[in-house]
């Protein structure tokens, strides 16, 4: 899909305009927009909307061909609801609708002159950069297909892929910001889907590796790769615990983006990389299993995220940190009870071998403190409770309570919600942390049934003392069940907003 901007100022209608399809809104009521008005010189749109053909709510459209006075050979409507109701869920509604109509459509190329700027009467932050954005992620949503691996490839989407969004002049420039930031985020999102919906057989911790090295190269990113020698030497006795039952040889990554100036101190997303999640010898049930495979979900979105900031050229200093291993079961796989020695000194007793996450992560947590991080941001498929907790629509957002974290926790729940890709805020508190006694080493790796969320994130807090530190669990968001079975790219968007904002605010 090829987009673009393209300007139009009063002097010139938008009937003048050649193009394969032009697409304008209509409301409910008949009434037409200022748009669909410049169109109907002839009086065919407002004949059609009389007639009954196309009702104007959310989701209904019509398809009109050679209307007269018009150049564009099609003119597309699109029900926009209620004048004066525009909402975001509209405009994603239109979105949609303009993807799948395009998607069978002849012609070259379509122009979208949807008013575009019109729900921030409503919502002030929901502005013409937005629903570009927008516009961009929900066409792009539609036209991915997870076929990588099938033989015969899914009918790639025929119809026009070239479309221009139509502004005034004097928004061409914010226009064309918002076309990047929404081009960027699509390809982060879908490299972050494409990495999930890869099989644990193919996204080996080798191949994360491999995908780093990748990006590092194609956007002048500096990557390190740490194997099993080398996180010996750094005593992660925690992450190799989980390293010991498979076959597959663990990778720790350190992918960086150092986008602003050498003395500021960096922001570093930290990704879980289970690549397969069998639960080790505390096996997990049959049913459902393979979507373990999304366990590597947090270091795709770290992934997604980079290659995002990097098209971007973003001036901030932003570090990934993966750790990448499978946790299978194996004579020689760490059993219920083993005690390990983490990075930190730490000792944890293993009760539960398949609470292998956040044995992974508080490695790497200790790790990160080398960077004098300006925050940490860990995002990991932690637990089954946080689904049962906050469901598929938030990810969990967990930090410590105090006014620093609080304002890193609101940074990054208001990145959420001007994506739509939102987080919902829980709480540490020592009570919880009781749950995590052992009577034989330093803590616990589970912490009982009740609060599993809460206490797997209380296990992270104990490993984030020097920064400041913030916990996304995804294992609700971060792909689909059922039919629809595949990756989301949840939380890419969260968090490049979140580092955009971040070097906004750096400037
Ligand atoms: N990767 C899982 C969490 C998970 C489970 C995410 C189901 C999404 C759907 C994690 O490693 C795990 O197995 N967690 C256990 C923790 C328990 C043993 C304390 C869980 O949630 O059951
Ligand atoms: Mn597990
Ligand atoms: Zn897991």
């Amino acid at each position: 899909m090829d987009f673009s901007i393209k300007t139009n100022d009063a002097k010139t209608s938008i009937a003048s305009l050649k193009a394969g399809c032009i697409a304008v809104g209509i409301y409910e009521n008949k009434k037409l927009s200022p748009q669909a008005q410049a169109l109907d010189k002839s009086g065919e749109i407002t004949a059609a909307l009389k007639s009954g053909d196309i009702s104007g709510k959310p989701g209904s459209t019509l398809l009109l061909r050679k209307v007269a006075g018009v150049a564009a050979e099609r003119v597309l409507l699109i029900g926009l609801g209620t004048d004066g109701e525009l909402s975001d869920k509209v405009m994603s509604m239109a979105a949609l609708c303009v993807a799948r109509v395009l998607s069978t459509l002849g012609g070259n190329d379509a122009l979208l002159a949807l008013p575009f700027d019109g729900i921030a009467k409503q919502t002030p932050e929901r502005d013409l950069a937005w629903a570009i954005r927008n516009s961009i992620l929900v066409l792009r949503e539609n036209s991915y297909r997870s076929d990588t691996l099938k033989s015969k490839k899914e009918t790639t989407l025929s119809g026009i892929k070239k479309i221009a969004f139509l502004v005034a002049t004097a928004q061409a420039a914010v226009a064309k910001e918002a076309m990047a930031q929404g081009l960027a985020l699509a390809n982060g999102i879908d490299l972050t889907k494409e990495l999930g919906n890869l099989p644990g057989n193919v996204c080996t911790p080798t191949y994360l590796a491999n995908t780093a090295k990748k990006l590092a190269k194609e956007f002048k990113l500096t990557v390190e790769v740490l194997d099993r020698k080398q996180l010996e030497a750094l005593k992660m006795g925690s992450f190799l615990s989980v390293a010991r039952g498979g076959g597959e040889a663990p990778k720790f990554i350190i992918i960086k983006h150092l986008g602003g100036k050498a003395k500021d101190a960096p922001t570093v997303l930290v990704g879980k990389g289970i690549t397969f999640d069998t639960g080790g010898i505390s096996l997990k049930g049959g049913s459902g299993m393979d979507e373990m495979k999304y366990d590597m979900c947090g270091a795709g979105s770290v992934l997604g995220t980079m290659r995002a900031i990097a098209e971007l050229k973003l001036k901030l200093n932003v570090i990934g940190v993966i750790p990448a291993t499978e946790n299978m079961p194996s004579g020689t796989a760490t059993k219920p009870g083993d005690i390990v020695t983490s990075m930190s000194g730490l000792t944890i007793e293993v009760l539960n071998t398949d609470a292998e996450g956040r044995l992974v992560l508080c490695d790497a947590l200790t790790y990160v403190e080398r960077f004098k991080p300006a925050a940490v941001v860990d995002i990991a498929t932690l637990t089954g409770a946080c689904v049962t907790s906050l469901g598929h629509h938030n990810s969990g957002l967990f930090t410590r309570h105090d006014s620093a974290h609080d304002a890193l926790a609101n940074e990054l729940l208001s990145a959420g919600k001007a994506t739509g890709d939102t987080a919902w805020r829980m709480p540490i508190e020592d009570s919880y942390q009781e749950q995590l006694k052992s009577n034989f080493a330093d803590m616990a790796n589970i912490g009982g049934p009740a609060g599993g969320s809460i206490t797997a994130a209380c296990f992270l807090e104990r490993y984030t003392k020097k920064y400041t530190w913030a916990h996304l669990d995804i294992a609700g968001t971060a792909w689909k069940s059922g039919a629809a079975k595949g990756a989301t790219g949840r939380p890419v968007a969260l968090l490049t907003t979140f580092l955009i904002n971040r070097a906004a605010a750096a400037k």
